[in-house]
Formats: C-alpha cells, sequence, structure tokens
C-alpha cells in the first residue's frame, strides 16, 4: 500500500488481493443500508463498497460518484429482441464515463502517497475524468493525448479542468508507452489501468449493477473492450461477488471490440494463444486501441466466467447508437458497442430469448457530439425563415 509499482516481479500487472479477514467483516446488507444515508462516502457508488477496494482508508477524494442509472428500454428490447435488457449508464458519472470509478481510488492512492503529480495516456475519458479529480485533490495533472483523435467534449473537459494537455503525434498506443517511460524514469505517478487502483474503482459497476438487480445475478454483462481495464476489473468484482456469497452463480461476461480495433477479438478466436497487437482505426475513437496492456488480466477474466469476446463494425455501431440516442438515452459511439453487442449474440443465439442481459453504456452522449453531426444528427436540422408559415410544416 506504501509503495509506487505497477508491475509484478513475475513482469505482470500487480492485482490487489484483499484478506481472508477482509471479506468475513463484509456484510452485503450494509451496503444497501448505506444507499439511505446523506454522506458522500455512503452514497457514493464506489466507496459505498469500501471494505472491498481500499479497507483502512478514511480521506477519500470522493466528488462522490457512480449511482448511475439502470435503464429498460421498450425501444432497446425490441431491437435487440431481448425482453430482459437493462442499460447500466455509466456516462452519468461526474465527468460523464465510468472512469470516474477508478479515478476516485487511484486519486485517493495518489495523495496517500504524498504524490504530487499524475498523468496518464488517455483516448479522452480517462484524461477528462483525471483532470477533475486532480483538480479537487489539488494534485498537478498531466495527460498523453493522441493528436486529433480525441472527442472534442473530452479535449474541451481536460483542458477546462486545468490538465497539462500533450497531444502526442503518434496513435494511442505510442501515448500509452511514453507515460510508462514518463513514470518510471521522471516519477509522475501514472493513473491507467495499469494501476493497480484503478480497477478496484471499476469493479463497482458490476456490484453496483447487481444491487440494482437485488443481488439476484443476470446471465450476461456485456460492454465494449479497448484497453481491457473493465473487462479485467469485471472479472474481478464477479469472482469476489460470487466467493463471498453475495450472487449464486457467475455471469457471464462478453467483451465487444470495435472491429478495426480487435486485437482481443482476434486473440479469443485463436484460443487465446497469443495477442497480436493491431493499428486500430474506428469511429469509437474511446477504444482505437491496438496493443492492450491488461490481455492477460483479460483473458482471465473471459476465461474465468465463461465469456465471450466479439467484434461489431463501425456501421453497427452508429445504428446501434442511434437507437441509444433515440430512446432518450443517449452515449458515446463505444458504448453503444455493448447493444450492437446484445444484439449480434441473440441474432446467433448465444444469449437466450429468456436470458437477463445488462449493457453498460461506458460513456455520455456529449462526450462526442461530431459523431452526432457527421451521421445522423443532421437529418432531424431545418433552418428556416422566421415566419409561422415557414415552420408550421414541421408541426
Ligand atoms: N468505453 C469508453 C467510453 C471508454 O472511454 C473506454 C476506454 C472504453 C469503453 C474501453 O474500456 O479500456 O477498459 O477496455 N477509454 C480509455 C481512455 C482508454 O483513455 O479514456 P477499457
Amino acid at each position: 500500500m506504501d509503495q509506487v509499482r505497477y508491475k509484478c516481479d513475475c513482469g505482470g500487472l500487480i492485482e490487489i488481493i484483499h484478506s481472508p479477514q477482509t471479506w468475513q467483516k463484509i456484510k452485503r446488507a450494509k451496503f444497501d443500508e448505506r444507499k439511505t444515508s446523506r454522506r458522500p462516502e455512503d452514497i457514493s457508488g464506489v466507496w459505498r463498497f469500501r471494505e472491498a477496494i481500499l479497507p483502512g482508508v478514511n480521506d477519500w477524494v470522493c466528488h462522490p460518484e457512480g449511482r448511475t442509472g439502470f435503464y429498460k428500454r421498450k425501444k432497446l428490447s425490441d431491437y435487440a429482441e431481448l425482453e430482459n435488457l437493462y442499460c447500466k449508464h455509466e456516462g452519468e458519472n461526474p465527468t460523464g464515463s465510468f472512469k470516474d470509478r477508478g479515478m476516485t481510488v487511484a486519486i485517493t492512492q495518489a495523495k496517500a502517497l504524498g504524490m504530487q503529480t499524475v498523468a496518464c495516456a488517455s483516448t479522452g475519458n480517462t484524461s477528462a475524468s483525471l483532470a477533475s479529480y486532480a483538480a479537487h485533490a489539488g494534485l498537478k495533472a498531466v495527460v498523453f493525448l493522441p493528436d486529433g483523435k480525441v472527442a472534442s467534449g473530452k479535449l474541451a473537459q481536460a483542458l477546462g479542468y486545468g490538465a497539462t494537455c500533450l497531444a502526442i503525434k503518434g496513435d494511442f498506443d505510442a501515448a500509452m508507452n511514453l507515460v510508462q517511460k514518463a513514470a518510471s524514469e521522471v516519477g509522475v505517478y501514472m493513473v491507467n489501468s495499469l494501476n493497480p487502483f484503478r480497477p478496484e474503482g471499476q469493479k463497482t459497476i458490476i456490484w453496483e449493477a447487481l444491487q440494482d438487480l437485488n443481488w439476484q445475478a443476470p446471465d450476461w454483462f456485456v460492454f465494449p473492450g479497448g484497453n481491457l481495464g473493465n473487462t479485467s476489473a469485471f472479472g474481478k468484482a464477479l469472482r469476489e461477488a460470487h466467493a463471498a456469497g453475495w450472487i449464486d452463480r457467475l455471469p457471464r461476461l462478453a467483451t465487444v471490440q470495435a472491429a478495426g480495433a480487435n486485437p482481443f477479438y482476434n486473440s479469443f478466436r485463436n484460443k487465446f494463444q497469443s495477442l497480436e497487437p493491431v493499428t486500430a482505426e474506428t469511429i469509437a475513437t474511446a477504444i482505437r486501441i491496438g496493443n492492450p496492456v491488461n490481455f492477460s488480466k483479460a483473458r482471465h477474466a473471459i476465461t474465468s466466467t465463461n465469456g465471450l469476446v466479439i467484434q461489431v463494425d463501425d456501421a453497427e455501431i452508429i445504428e446501434a447508437k442511434k437507437q441509444i440516442d433515440m430512446s432518450g438515452i443517449g452515449c458515446e459511439p463505444a458504448s453503444a458497442c455493448s447493444l450492437a453487442g446484445v444484439k449480434q449474440l441473440r441474432s446467433s443465439g448465444e444469449i437466450k430469448e429468456s436470458d437477463t442481459v445488462v449493457a453498460i453504456l461506458t460513456g455520455h452522449m456529449l462526450k462526442d457530439p461530431d459523431c452526432i453531426m457527421q451521421n445522423y444528427g443532421e437529418e432531424n436540422l431545418h433552418v428556416v425563415d422566421a415566419t409561422l408559415e415557414a415552420v408550421a410544416k414541421y408541426l
């Protein structure tokens, strides 16, 4: 707990293991009780589970975060041909993406370690979240972004919250390499999902969804995969919840990749024998990642939950996003992989008609307004004269 460390002696990533005493002390009912409290750390959808995240800490950098919406919409059920389809909307976090759940933990830990400067590489959302939590904690934030490939809402957030933004002339994978060098050689504290405290916070996406379902385990969780931090955190969340007896069976995980950024999908098809990095290209810039750093942990998450990895192309992503937007919920392009993935898994029969499925919507609609304008928003926009006659035909 008092060391700056990202890697294990074996060269793999560090994973936090909570002690058996921790699990014995935790009562699931306590989490439910806290939902009615007014203390920020109780209503936070992350710190509500604090004993199983960072036990013993009580100086949280908390907004609060989490406690996101859990939606069931007929329009989306019809689209995916699945009655029991729920959407957990992580775009409703304080900075508009699930990243806040891991960031509150990583920045709490950065403060406890006495770090001055925190840094990350990002396709956009991590940088917005880091910038916000660093501002909250009074730390200096430096973010490494792929130049020209970050959606406008996300870049504006990172700049607005006051982070130093470095637009790297290269892709996300190059930025990721660079921040790792900066962490080991210059000593900035790196809060990418390589940092073992980030996934601890991201576990609560699953735990809160289980709580939303009154601890009745669904059959599936379906969500997008880029750097695979969520995939690995979700596997850990489910294994821990099952071992602790909070749920009586393990749901299956389905990671959905964009077809143009699909190294994990290729590896899955190849029985996970290796991971071949790809040069990534997709409209879903959040997951435009060719060499995911969490591969080994994510592989374990899929194999330990009898999970699957699938891919969807950009046209499927846009179509699913349009459905989510027009259901009144809205999300950013990468998040729509979840619905596109559910639809595909229903057509292939992997998801059964009677299954209960939770699709994770990872980011807010306003993160990437250009995607809407360039693909279907213009259909609804009409420039008219300022007369009743001109507007009447649209009413
Ligand atoms: N959805 C959104 C909206 C994201 O921002 C990301 C990742 C993912 C899905 C994929 O999650 O990496 O855990 O598999 N965004 C990172 C970032 C890479 O820098 O904001 P993952």
